[in-house]
């Protein structure tokens, strides 16, 4: 598949004018690769991943496209320093920190839920890259304002990296990629931030590839509901039911799954978001939502940082 890079090279010439050196530590933009299963194969489905996995080992996926919009913007304006949100785990919370250090930006992380006796991975590593770190009981964090916004000069990242300037990076998944002989492309949703930025591009364009959007939380049709207030997107398959028994939830079958997979494929699945998608393509191909002779395209938004809370489930 050919790479397009006119988007990228546009933003690599901005962020370089505004010393954004960080462009020299990623891989952009992210290859694509086919892949071949066993049920992909009896399918009779050509199979592609779109690899932003391969981004940067932490600051993976749609983590680095939803900040790469926000710092775009942070270049632009009057900061001093940024502040974020997210749950002892989060991918969004170490993805900033490692930009940060990278950019030589202050950064603060505000962690739901006291804090812990012991400090995971996750918090360990946004700690070794610099971010400074303030733990709230989960009250007072619900409570919080967590929106994206500024304060005195601190610009305030939501949680997950969602908002408008989330979905503008995320669009460069879609510019940087030739999807001409695609016939649907699916993607992994927690927030409906990664997908907006896929369709607003896909129909400013006139893709004629269909995306379709995973729920990866229990509840009926909420990204359908979310992405049509948050950003006035409608008229997108969204399949809400794969979730797995809901959010950072695995079952057996997903962790079979997740094993055969990256058995055959080489290709590493982080357990809360991709390995989902896949299983659900695996199973459109089943039930017919898929037929035979398509050309799939899936984004790996990377997070293999999920890891690092759920590898005992390998035990299973
Ligand atoms: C690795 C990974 N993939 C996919 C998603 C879902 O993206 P969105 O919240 O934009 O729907 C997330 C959450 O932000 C994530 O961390």
């Amino acid at each position: 598949m050919k790479e397009i890079s006119f988007g990228h090279l546009l933003k690599n010439i901005f962020l370089k004018r505004n010393n954004m050196e960080i462009l020299s530590h990623l891989t952009i933009p992210s290859p694509v690769t086919q892949v071949k299963t066993q049920w992909s194969e009896a399918a009779g489905i050509e199979l592609y991943l779109k690899r932003d996995d391969l981004i940067h080992p932490i600051i993976s996926g749609n983590k680095w496209r939803k900040l790469s919009g926000i710092f775009d913007h942070y270049a632009r304006g009057d900061y001093d320093s940024i502040t974020t949100f997210g749950g002892a785990y989060s991918n969004h919370l170490v993805a900033t920190a490692a930009s940060c250090a990278i950019l030589q930006v202050p950064c603060k992380g505000i962690i739901r839920g006291e804090e812990p006796k012991n400090w995971n991975p996750v918090l360990k590593m946004c700690a070794l890259y610099g971010m400074e770190l303030q733990f709230v009981s989960r009250e007072a964090y619900k409570n919080s304002n967590r929106t994206e916004g500024v304060i005195q000069r601190v610009l305030h990242i939501a949680e997950g990296g969602a908002g408008q300037l989330g979905t503008i990076g995320c669009q460069d998944i879609m510019r940087e990629t030739d999807t001409s002989s695609i016939n649907k492309i699916f993607v992994a949703c927690g927030t409906g931030t990664t997908i907006s930025g896929l369709v607003t591009y896909a129909r400013e364009v006139a893709l004629s590839s269909e995306v379709c959007g995973v729920q990866v939380l229990k509840g009926d049709g909420y990204i359908t509901n979310d992405i049509k207030q948050d950003y006035g997107i409608e008229g997108v398959t969204i399949y809400d039911e794969y979730h797995c028994g809901g959010y950072a939830k695995t079952s057996e079958e997903l962790i079979r799954f997740i094993q055969d997979f990256t058995r055959e494929t080489g290709v590493l699945l982080d357990p809360i978001y991709t390995s989902k998608v896949m299983l659900a393509i695996k199973k459109c191909c089943v039930n017919g939502s898929i037929k035979k002779g398509e050309k799939i395209l899936a984004i790996h938004t990377g997070g293999l940082t999920g890891w690092f809370g759920k590898s005992a489930e390998l035990d299973q």
